[in-house]
């Protein structure tokens, strides 16, 4: 009964996290591969085969099911890895969907045409790689009508965070909400796409302004996996373990992951 999270470093755990707490009794094995982070100035290429390989080492510990807690890989590697290498009794899945459902007032899994939809004007927050491949956009449109999309790359947010330094990173975020808000005013939505960017979800609310309504994924992917599971127990997997796998160095990796999450957590090396 295992499930796999993967992420480029350390954000993907504000999505295990979440996930722990919803499904108590799903052991999960995350991914970190912090020896080529960040993903979100790579190319895709280059994002795809890193993630393949991530991705192969969770099914390998006993996952059926992996989610890709990182918009970088959902937006760049995701597409291409169902069509041609995910084998048959496996499912990998992205993090842009259920968020996009969550902002269209979907139920999780509702594929009905796109329809038009309360919230019209949305500022999106990510990586460079995830703003330039569009795919945030190409997921809404087959959801809603008529969403004006501004996108901002949020450089060096993701390299602050890891680094733990969040002064560096907050100042960062401010930032990159005020160049947002020079393209586009009056957003009515913002979409934190980057699993990194909750950390920092107070700081990204405060410079928005309290009319602005947040969007992060944690909760929103904790339960479509709920509802997921509910509807596919044959992909919890044969995995019994919970455990954290890294690329990087277990022993600095487990520091900043505990204090990321402020508990203990202990990586393993991949
Ligand atoms: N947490 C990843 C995401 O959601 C960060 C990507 C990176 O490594 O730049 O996009």
């Amino acid at each position: 009964m295992a499930v796999g999270i993967f992420d480029s470093g350390l954000g993907g755990l504000t999505v295990l996290d979440a996930a722990t707490q919803a499904l108590p009794d799903v052991s999960f094995v995350y991914f970190g591969d912090h020896a080529h982070n960040p993903y979100g100035v790579r190319d895709a290429d280059d994002i795809y085969r890193l993630t393949t390989a991530a991705v192969q080492r969770l099914f390998d510990a006993g996952c059926d099911l992996v989610i890709l807690a990182c918009n970088t890989a959902s937006a760049a590697a995701l597409r291409r890895m169902q069509e041609i290498w995910v084998p048959r009794d496996k499912r990998v899945l992205g993090v842009f969907v259920p968020m996009i459902e969550a902002l269209t007032e979907r139920q999780w899994g509702d594929n009905s045409p796109p329809r038009e939809v309360a919230v019209k004007h949305v500022a999106l927050f990510a990586t460079p790689a995830t703003v330039s491949s569009r795919a945030f956009q190409r997921e809404l449109a087959f959801r809603a009508i008529g969403v004006d999309v501004e996108a901002q790359a949020c450089g060096g947010v993701v390299d602050a965070i890891e680094d733990g330094d969040l002064i560096l990173a907050e100042a960062l975020v401010r930032s990159h909400v005020d160049a947002l808000k020079r393209k586009m005013p009056e957003p009515q939505a913002a979409v934190l796409g980057c699993t990194h960017y909750p950390l920092m979800e107070d700081v990204f609310q405060v410079a928005l302004g309290k009319d602005v309504a947040v969007y992060s994924q944690p909760k929103l992917v904790s339960a479509s996996l709920s509802d997921y599971l509910n509807r596919h127990p044959n992909m919890l997997g044969s995995g019994k373990e919970s455990m954290f796998l890294t690329t990087g160095d277990p022993r600095k990796v487990s520091d900043q992951a505990t204090r990321f999450l402020r508990r203990k957590i202990e990586f393993r090396a991949a």
